[in-house]
């Protein structure tokens, strides 16, 4: 089953400028910084609660959250869905209709599985599942 959001991922131009807001506005500490080659982004992530905020800059001009900055600008890029057994519950996707961005899960940040839903499918929401601890 879904546990909790995991986390919610925030598109932006500069980690090294976004994270002021994180840090000076907001007042959280990152915990971690990360790039990600299979999804050629560099992430950091903060802690509220049991949910963290990713942000995601891209690390290509060519890759997916390059495209999304330059079609929609800079905001919330996806919502992550922490399970349990996350080929299952692709596989109850798949089930249902949905689109799969990824047929099995890749690893993502923080060496977690991870996998990614059509926004086609979920009304505009690039939907995660993901499961494995959070760095
Ligand atoms: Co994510």
């Amino acid at each position: 089953m879904l546990e909790k959001i995991d986390h919610l991922g925030i598109a932006v131009h500069s980690i090294a400028e976004a994270r002021l807001f994180y840090e000076q506005t907001l007042g959280l500490t990152c915990e971690h910084e990360e790039e990600v080659a299979s999804q050629q982004v560099r992430t950091a992530f903060f802690t509220v609660g049991e949910t963290h905020i990713e942000l995601l800059e891209p690390t290509s001009e060519d890759c997916a959250v390059a495209k999304f900055l330059a079609n929609r600008g800079e905001g919330i890029h996806h919502v992550a869905y922490a399970c349990d057994d996350i080929k299952s519950h692709l596989a109850q996707a798949r089930a249902s209709g949905c689109q799969l961005i990824h047929e099995t899960p890749i690893i993502g940040a923080g060496g977690k599985q991870v996998a990614f839903l059509h926004p086609k499918s979920s009304h505009g929401v690039l939907t995660e599942l993901c499961s494995g601890e959070t760095p």
